[in-house]
């Protein structure tokens, strides 16, 4: 592979009865590939199995945060710790099988031509499994939302199944992300966007977790509702004082 070195980020929250299924999957889906787990201090003792993992095995890494504070404030530090380790490419992937590793060398082979490769449920080919109706509407909703106020050429800008050439991270202010429930994906994929990077997307099968809960809370609709209408009025007003000055 010419991408050079590969590193899965997990982040973790009550997952003890996912994480060595993933981890697994992963391991042999991608020998060559490591992991790195970012735990948020979860009660149940996916913190702890996580170290048991890495003990067995060279390429299973451990970050331990002090309390949850978000999927975008774990992934934040999972890239710093990409940068410090420097790895060549950076992989966001769930702990609880919703992203198949099995399909991680199809985003992999389109990251040879791509700065971000988005893993997408929404183009032909991609699909969701076991979501309830109601799940998949918000989904689908969200990512039009997106797409409308955004402007932002993407079916899929919230998945969090995806793969940045660390040169990308580098240059976005990582330390001024202030995202930091689901739409942290909206965030970079938007910002990476803008800064004139390929985004690209291929299909993915996003299969429902089948064990432990989701973190998706009404606080995380929230959030990404507002930030993404405030991303969408300022980006639309910078364009129109900009018409305004040509004029
Ligand atoms: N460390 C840490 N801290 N991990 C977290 C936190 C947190 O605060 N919140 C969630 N996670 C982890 C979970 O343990 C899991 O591994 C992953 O992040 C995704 O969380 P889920 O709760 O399973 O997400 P979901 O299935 O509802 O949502 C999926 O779809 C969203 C919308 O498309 C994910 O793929 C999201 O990334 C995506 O935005
Ligand atoms: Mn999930």
């Amino acid at each position: 592979m010419t991408l050079g070195r590969v590193l899965v980020v997990v982040p973790t929250f009550n997952e003890r009865d996912n994480l060595e299924i993933i981890a697994q999957r992963l391991r042999s889906a991608v020998p060559d590939a490591h992991l790195l787990v970012v735990d948020d201090n979860s009660p149940d003792g996916t913190g702890k199995l996580a170290d048991e993992l890495a003990d067995r095995d060279d390429h299973v890494h451990v970050l331990h945060r002090d309390a949850k504070s978000g999927l975008g404030a774990a992934y934040v530090a999972g890239f710093a710790w990409a940068r410090e380790h420097d790895y060549d490419v950076v992989v966001e992937m769930d702990a609880d099988g919703s992203h198949a590793p099995e399909q991680l060398p199809r985003l992999l082979a389109a990251l040879e031509n791509a700065d971000l490769v988005l893993g997408s449920r929404y183009v032909p080919g991609g699909s969701v499994v076991n979501w309830p109706r109601s799940r998949e509407l918000l989904s689908r909703g969200g990512n039009l939302y997106t797409r409308m106020l955004l402007r932002l050429p993407l079916q899929d800008a919230t998945g969090g199944y995806r793969a940045y050439r660390r040169s990308v991270l580098d240059t976005l202010p990582l330390g001024e992300i202030s995202s930091q429930g689901y739409c942290f994906q909206v965030d970079l994929a938007w910002q990476t966007w803008q800064q004139g990077y390929r985004v690209v997307e291929v299909p993915i099968t996003f299969v429902e977790r089948e064990r432990g809960e989701s973190k998706m809370s009404r606080k995380i609709v929230v959030e990404a509702l507002w930030r993404v209408t405030l991303w969408g009025l300022r980006s639309g007003r910078s364009k129109g004082a900009a018409g305004l000055d040509a004029g």
